[in-house]
């Protein structure tokens, strides 16, 4: 342990790297609210199979976060959970928020566990791809022909601008009125590393990064921009373009195969991947991966709690399953058994199994647990 300790004073030292290979990693699980309990649920029994057949060397712990952690000790994002939080080599998340939430003071709000935990461990490359499994073109809302073979990369920068910036407030003035303001802000190394993010995806991919910004009215994307284009001379073979975020919206429902990579602020980042997720069908396909500088990284799905659909067991739990093949292959650097859980959930929508939101007329419905159920079958079989 002592060996460990002095080796991880230098993080970027391959004996470190070593160290931590041959280490248990330890995964910390939290479930969250809503649906969030029910699908973490299926990706667990996931990892746990993963253990028992395929040798995957990890532990696993739990803690609260969000709602679920309001109730349990009066705040969000406890100290219990952050000290947690902080040895993890990886961590994943179900979903936050509730209804019965919905009036507790802001800094008390689920969402905000899950905006302090994102800060705290600074993950500011958020990666959500969007990718149109084949056996679910008819369950997007677009034709099947603009839809197909889709894949998309969304690299959202995840701790910084108008989420976190100050000032921020609901103010009155001195006629009584009230007013509210927040503030986009972006420095420039807050740019500078999400570039490079985002570059360094594109060359393991199609090498086409498209920068989304509004620099036709807001001095942030003017900067944003700026630095976007010195970074991109790093990277002399992927080619950079610019897009307006209302165009971008636009062309991600016109022609979305367009685009390979898109790279984009918090804000914007947040919109544009609720609407190319819904390109695939179900916002209950997409996992998604949020790193740090270390490459340690929190796993989610990107949907939400889902409240009205909670506890009835028919959430789709493939998203969280997937995010654990994110973390595979992002935090625990084990390719092999992501592209196991990839193909098992492929095989399992070959094989016609659906939840609810992309059920069809001929294909087999399933609960949350079948689902997860058929996902083990084809790992195992
Ligand atoms: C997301 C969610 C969160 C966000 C909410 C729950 C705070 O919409 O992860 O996209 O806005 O980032
Ligand atoms: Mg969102």
């Amino acid at each position: 342990m002592r060996v460990g300790l002095l080796l991880a004073a230098f993080p970027n030292n391959l004996l470190f790297k070593i160290w931590k290979k041959i280490m248990t990693q330890k995964i910390l699980v939290l479930a969250g609210d809503g649906i969030g309990k029910e699908i973490v649920a299926e990706a667990i029994k996931v990892i746990n199979v993963l253990k028992s057949d395929f040798a995957l060397d990890v532990e696993l712990e739990y803690g609260d976060i969000g709602g679920a952690a309001y109730d349990a000790s009066g705040h969000p994002y406890p100290k219990e959970t952050q000290e947690k939080a902080a040895t993890a080599d990886a961590i994943l998340l179900g979903a936050v928020g509730g209804y019965e939430y919905e009036n507790l003071p802001r800094k008390l709000r689920p969402e905000r566990g899950l905006l302090a935990i994102r800060a705290d461990l600074d993950l500011f490359s958020n990666l959500r791809p969007a990718i149109l499994n084949e056996t679910l073109a008819d369950a997007s809302s677009l034709r099947p022909e603009v839809v197909a073979g889709l894949d998309i990369m969304i690299v959202r920068e995840l701790t910084g601008g108008i989420y976190f910036g100050q000032p921020r407030a609901i103010e009155t003035d001195e006629n009584g009125e009230r007013f509210a303001y927040n503030t986009m802000v972006y420095k420039e190394p807050e740019i500078e590393r999400i570039a490079h993010s985002s570059f360094k995806i594109a060359m393991q991919r199609n090498k086409r990064l498209c920068s989304v910004d509004k620099a036709n009215v807001l001095e942030v994307s003017e900067l944003w921009r700026e630095v976007l284009e010195r970074v991109a001379k790093e990277y002399p073979e992927v080619e950079l373009s610019h897009m307006y975020v209302d165009n971008a919206a636009m062309q991600l429902v016109k022609e979305p195969k367009q685009f390979d990579v898109i790279v984009t602020g918090n804000l914007f980042g947040d919109i544009l991947s609720d609407a190319a997720a819904m390109l695939t069908g179900s916002i209950g396909m997409l996992p998604s991966a949020s790193l740090n500088a270390d490459g340690m990284g929190m796993y989610e799905p990107i949907h939400g709690s889902a409240p009205d659909i909670a506890g009835q067991n028919i959430a789709n739990p493939l998203a969280t399953i997937m995010s654990v093949s994110m973390m595979l292959r992002y935090s625990l650097n084990n390719t092999e058994l992501a592209n196991k859980i990839d193909a098992a959930v492929e095989k399992v929508l070959a094989q016609g199994y659906r939840t609810a939101d992309i059920f069809v007329e001929g294909t087999r419905l399933v609960g949350t647990d079948g689902m997860g159920d058929a996902v083990i079958a084809a790992l195992q079989a």
